[in-house]
């Protein structure tokens, strides 16, 4: 049967199109951190939608379920196999084109697998921001974008992927095509179809091609970095960046003193200003001019009443591009630390300071010797609060324990990140059971075979 299919698909996909090999496969089966290995039947590499459906419909016969996959940028193992060798990785990097770019309108309309770069490019030569930006955005697909409803460091300003999707096209668990490729503002006829597909992890359906939103490209830009004594004083600042920047503020992210000390011992990244407990990043765009003024005149508010300890104001795109590397570096300093157990929580904004204190003491008590290194993306309330473990320490007691925190905030256990088959469990146990009962009713009305990424947000066979 598996052989059959395998054939099947080879003879819808042709030979550019399907890899069976097991050396061939190797990259799609498993993610990117390793940390989720599987062992797919074969990845079927479909060039049109109408080959994904056929895909689809030809799994569909033989009983073989389906795993979406992009870039393989995700951190939850949400896009890799199972290791039982049925599944197929239906990978969607061929379908990798820009279909259109409207810069009036302000949208941009591309096949699932192009790339977010290749996106962004795009519209910046249309004159025009796709304001998604992120750390993978170089391998990231708008597809796996969409349908992890990423976030990244713009969500501040512009809203997770969600806010930026105006039209979908999907293919259903019956290879059905469905065409919601509109470019849209407005379309309050009948229920929004496409949000089902957005952030099911390609559980509900698979994405194929997005129609998204474009801003206006910011004529001036400031980045700031800051350094500040505690988190509350970081979230005064943030007040401050408001009420000074209004809504040009675009990133606000937060970094701990112990960040910067893995960014020191194993990259020899510094920042170029005095060090403190706590440092801020921030970013701002505006066409209109005036914004270096402003923004200097909030630096040196927060300098003198203290909310800041010292800042420095990027002078060119390259200081720029040099203060953005402090942030994009710190997994990579963590990774080299040792083993870590991350955490992608998220809390109201402005309890973020008692989360880190609550959330540091149970640490300390429970788990001593273990390192935190927090930062993120304060301005929308989501930090990513990773801990180095000691060696011998357990990584899910050290789970339970922030995650018994963000709940005390009413918080969430994966604000960016995603489910995939990494929190699964957790998500049982976290959600309330009405909410888990109507997760369900949507799977069993889309997907009743579990056929489409089973085992991935929710567990599989329901
Ligand atoms: C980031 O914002 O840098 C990532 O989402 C964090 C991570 O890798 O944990
Ligand atoms: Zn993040």
């Amino acid at each position: 049967m598996s052989a059959d299919l395998v054939s099947r698909l080879a003879a819808i996909l042709g030979p550019s199109g399907l890899l069976a090999d097991e050396a061939d496969m190797a990259s799609y089966a498993i993610d990117w951190r390793r940390l989720f290995p599987g062992r797919p039947l074969c990845v079927a590499r479909p060039a049109s939608t109408a080959e994904v459906s056929e895909v689809v419909k030809a799994c569909r016969a033989a009983g073989a379920a389906i795993v979406p996959q992009g870039g393989n940028t995700g951190l939850a193992g949400g896009a890799v196999p199972d290791a039982s060798g049925g599944q197929v990785v239906l990978s969607l990097t061929r379908m990798n084109k820009v279909r259109a770019v409207d810069p009036v309108g302000l949208t941009i309309s591309a096949d699932a697998g192009c790339i977010l770069k290749v996106a962004q490019d795009a519209a910046a030569e249309a004159g025009r921001l796709l304001p998604i930006s992120l750390a993978a955005e170089g391998s990231a697909t708008l597809g796996g974008v969409v349908s992890t409803n990423a976030g990244g460091v713009n969500v501040v300003r512009y809203g997770m992927a969600r806010a930026l999707v105006l039209g979908l096209e999907v293919v259903l668990a019956d290879g059905t095509i469905v065409d919601m490729a509109r470019q849209l503002r407005k379309d309050n006829a009948g229920y929004d179809l496409k949000q089902l597909f957005i952030g099911t992890e390609g559980t509900l359906g698979i994405v194929t091609g997005a129609v998204l939103r474009l801003v206006p490209r910011p004529r001036h830009t400031v980045t700031a970095l800051l350094s500040v004594p505690s988190p509350q004083a970081a979230l005064d600042l943030l007040a401050l960046a408001q009420e000074e920047l209004g809504d040009t503020l675009s990133a606000f992210e937060l970094m701990s003193g112990y960040s910067f000390d893995l960014l020191k011992r194993h990259l020899n990244l510094t920042p170029p200003i005095a060090s403190g407990d706590w440092f801020v990043l921030l970013e701002a765009g505006a066409s209109l001019s005036g914004l270096r003024e402003a923004a200097e005149a909030a630096l040196a508010a927060a300098l003198e009443n203290g909310t800041a300890l010292d800042g420095v104001i990027a002078e060119t795109g390259a200081q720029a591009t040099q203060l953005w590397a402090l942030r994009e570096h710190i997994t990579d300093g963590e990774a080299r630390e040792g083993k870590s157990m991350k955490h992608d929580v998220s809390v109201p904004i402005v309890d973020v300071p008692a989360f880190l204190e609550a959330a540091d003491i149970a640490i300390e008590n429970g788990a001593p010797g273990a390192k935190v290194n927090a930062f993120g993306h304060l301005g929308d309330g989501n930090i990513h609060y990773n801990v180095v473990l000691a060696p011998g320490q357990d990584g899910a007691a050290i789970n339970t324990l922030v995650h018994d925190v963000v709940a005390r905030f009413a918080g969430s256990i994966s604000a960016e990140h995603g489910i995939g088959q990494y929190r699964v469990d957790e998500l049982l146990l976290r959600r309330a059971p009405a909410e888990i009962a109507l997760a369900r009713t949507l799977k069993t009305a889309l997907d009743p075979d579990d056929f489409l990424n089973p085992g991935k947000v929710l567990p599989a066979g329901g």
